[in-house]
């Protein structure tokens, strides 16, 4: 049997087919040249040869400093656009040394002197509160070195939680602070890692923008990519490069990095007061409770413990909370048990619309829910940022303080207007 790792070639029924031999057991996978994983049946295989054998991974040296007006930090924090295919499993794996990146990249260099380091190495669904006060802090740390920008690589499925908590934790950040990750691992030729990254490059050092903003392709094609407010922005697909839309909100900036362009769209005057960082306390139980058709009040009942819970209820704000009729008795006991909810901690609304606002007052369904003291009303955030501002105000305010500050614009995460 040849290695795994190894390109093959097998003639497998009657067609021959070239490929990366991923795994032999229980079955044959080859990684097809198109990107796509077969599963062959051993039956069928009439013959398999190396191709060409797999090289070892060399682990390369960071690229030579170039002499740059600009100082840049890179923080690594993991993800796809820190990985690379693992051969063995076929899977993508957290991987690549700061310095890998930056040897991959040479470009990166041109642009700003990089201090490159490490925050951690893990898929972002593996975060909890405590990462995000680690890069806060190493955050505020490179902002008193007195550099242009930070840019921190970051695992896609959870970046638009990590940039909502950071922009609700540091107060005045007086230089950009762009999150950019990738679809595709940093090793294929079809990654959108290098356009992301040389993209947030190019605008930290060229505009003077200051906030936390995530840098993503705007479309499928390799053309522009967009800075996307952290508050206001979320992953909308499960693979395409352009995953990442803003949500209730324009774009900050629109960055053609091949014409060296930018459109920059948010010309608002920061305040410049002083710079802060605001933990959050990492023992917090914020919960998100997804209301649905034919749900249960005791499902409910299950957060009775926690310090604050989202409910992510239907359009401008109505969840299954009236009896109308024999069927729909449990309805009033879903409506018994948030009020107690209530009672206990902050309890907020956001809609699974996602796209849109809130206007809970309008109907009767709604107008109960505020009476039962449900907070969100009026609100565009999305679910996400909802839960991460609920658990940043827990963590630095008194509870009623947190029920008047939930529903009040604090860094843009509810819009002035729709
Ligand atoms: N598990 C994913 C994460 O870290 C990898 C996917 C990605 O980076 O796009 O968010």
């Amino acid at each position: 049997m040849e290695d795994v790792g190894n390109k093959v070639s097998v003639h497998y029924a009657d067609e021959v087919l070239n490929g990366i031999l991923i795994t032999t057991e229980p079955h044959i996978i080859l990684k097809l040249s198109s990107g796509y994983n077969i599963v062959l049946d051993k039956k069928k295989i009439t013959k398999m040869e190396t191709i060409t054998k797999k090289k070892d991974p060399e682990r390369k040296t960071a690229p030579a400093q170039q002499k740059n007006n600009h100082t840049v930090s890179l923080l690594h924090t993991g993800g796809t656009i820190a990985s690379k295919v693992d051969y063995t499993t076929g899977a993508v794996i957290a991987q690549f040394s700061p310095e890998d990146i930056l040897s991959l990249f040479p470009e990166i260099t041109e642009h700003a002197t990089i201090n490159s380091r490490l925050i951690s190495n893990i898929q972002s669904e593996m975060m909890r509160y405590h990462h995000y006060n680690i890069l806060a802090e190493a955050i505020a740390e490179e902002i008193k070195k007195g550099v242009s920008g930070i840019i921190i690589t970051h695992g896609t499925d959870t970046l638009h939680y990590t940039s909502a908590a950071l922009s609700f934790m540091l107060d005045n950040p007086p230089v950009p602070i762009i999150i950019v990750g990738s679809q595709r691992s940093s090793d294929r030729p079809s990654s959108d890692a290098k356009q992301n990254l040389l993209s947030a490059l190019f605008f930290i050092t060229t505009t003077h923008w200051k906030g936390i903003g995530i840098c993503m392709h705007e479309n499928m094609d390799d053309e522009n990519c967009l800075i996307l407010p952290g508050l206001k922005v979320r992953k909308m697909h499960t693979s395409r490069r352009d995953a990442f839309k803003p949500i209730n909100a324009e774009p900050v900036a629109r960055i053609n990095y091949e014409k060296r362009h930018i459109d920059l769209f948010d010309k608002t005057e920061k305040s410049v007061g002083p710079f802060s960082l605001k933990k959050i306390k990492e023992d917090l139980r914020v919960g998100i409770f997804k209301s649905r058709t034919h749900m249960f009040a005791d499902e409910l009942l299950f957060y009775k413990n926690y310090d604050g819970l989202i409910i992510e209820g239907f359009a401008i704000g109505h969840m299954p909370t009236e009896k109308i009729d024999s069927k729909t008795g449990e309805n009033e006991k879903i409506y018994d048990t948030i009020k107690k909810l209530c009672e206990k901690m902050p309890v907020a609304f956001a809609s699974q619309c996602i796209y849109g606002r809130t206007f809970m007052h309008i109907y009767t369904p709604g107008r109960e829910l505020l009476k039962a003291g449900v907070l969100g009303d009026y609100c565009d955030m999305t679910p996400e940022t909802a839960y991460i501002k609920l658990a940043y105000l827990l963590s630095n305010h008194p509870k009623e303080k947190v029920k008047e500050l939930f529903n009040t614009n604090l860094k843009g995460e509810i819009s002035e207007r729709t």
